[in-house]
């Protein structure tokens, strides 16, 4: 039990269940811990004290509480997590206040351009993985028309978003003369965020979709957000400081499949370069790229997915509409089950 180790080390460190959301279990949880610690001072103050007298009842009781935890952690997964932790839906009823990123087929207005239009081929962009009954972590949604796709095929979706406020330039490469934070700037990629969010709302109301969205980054998201049958990340890598930090921390939060659809590229993806797991920089001081960080070889994660537990995988070879360059993209997706 590792609780046990640290108690060794230190006998202040009892297993720590603070910031963790309360049940009625974490209540006694909390109770027991609390008068543990005055079992110890108590026994502490009578100097004869070793660690090798700490009660067994008391290590049986410590062990217990680290099991209430587990199995609170182990029914958030099953559950929903707690509703206040997701946004509330903005209540949006016009276009012209959206930029679509999807095109989209909507019921009150018919057809609308975005930047990508994956219909044609959604089946292959979400690798053909079977979402019926299964809660799903969609990372970067954009305009929520994947979203919408994966309620359709019977998933419950919680989607992770930027925020649209300072925290998004975490997300954003520093090239050297361009100050992404000048006020000017600053309120553009605010509003362009803005209407990106109203686009996925608008969508969310008029599909009537349940999905989730927590606006937060990657690297601290809350343990209360649960854990996951799929997680899909759609494009969204390539647009990441920390692409590996990201994967580890869905592989952590995922208990079946990770599907990672990602752009193809010369640089990385040459026939010279097959069989390598590549991951080469995209922005330079030439192109001044803010937005996209990398560029991957389908390799990059068929072969980190096994190595973190998902061994089953498939990689697959799609093209999709990219309809503001009026051509198609080629695309991977690479599927990782345990
Ligand atoms: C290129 S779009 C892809 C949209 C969608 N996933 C798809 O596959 O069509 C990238 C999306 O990821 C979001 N995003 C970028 N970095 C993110 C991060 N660190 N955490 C959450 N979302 C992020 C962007 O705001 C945008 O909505």
């Amino acid at each position: 039990m590792p609780g046990i180790r640290s108690l060794r080390a230190n006998p202040n460190r009892l297993p720590s269940i603070v910031g963790f959301q309360e049940s009625p279990d974490d209540r006694t949880a909390l109770a027991e811990l609390t008068r543990l610690r005055a079992e110890i001072d108590a026994l502490r103050a009578t100097r004869t004290f070793r660690w090798t007298r700490w009660p067994r009842e008391a290590y049986r009781r410590v062990r217990n509480i680290g099991t209430a935890r587990r199995r609170r952690v182990a029914e958030i997964g099953t559950a929903d997590a707690p509703t206040s932790l997701f946004a509330t839906p903005r209540v949006v009823t016009d276009v012209a206040g959206c930029d679509f990123y999807h095109s989209i087929d909507l019921p009150e207005n018919g057809s609308v351009d975005g930047q990508w239009d994956l219909r044609p081929g959604i089946e292959q962009y979400l690798g053909g993985v079977k979402l019926s009954g299964k809660r799903v972590l969609e990372i970067g949604p954009a305009s929520g028309y994947v979203t919408m796709e994966m309620e359709r095929r019977g998933a419950r979706v919680v989607s992770i978003e930027l925020p649209d406020s300072a925290a998004m330039f975490n997300a954003y490469f520093p090239v050297a003369g361009i100050d992404l934070t000048n006020a000017t700037t600053h309120l553009e990629l605010e509003d362009r965020l803005r209407r990106l969010h109203n686009s996925f709302w608008l969508v969310h109301r008029q599909f009537q979709l349940s999905a989730q969205i927590y606006y937060g980054h990657m690297d601290s998201l809350p343990e209360a957000l649960g854990v996951f049958d799929v997680t899909f990340l759609g494009c969204v890598l390539l647009h990441c400081p920390n692409p590996l930090g990201m994967v580890l921390s869905c592989a952590e939060r995922t208990r079946e499949t990770i599907v990672i659809t990602d752009v193809r590229s010369i640089s990385a993806d040459a026939p010279d370069r097959q069989g390598h797991p590549v991951c080469v920089l995209y922005p330079s001081a030439e192109n001044r790229e803010v937005h996209t960080w990398w560029r991957f070889s389908p390799e990059f994660f068929s072969q980190a997915l096994p190595a973190l537990g998902f061994g089953d995988v498939t990689v697959t070879f799609h093209d999709q509409l990219h309809a503001a360059a009026g051509a198609t993209q080629p695309l991977f997706t690479v599927v990782g089950s345990r």
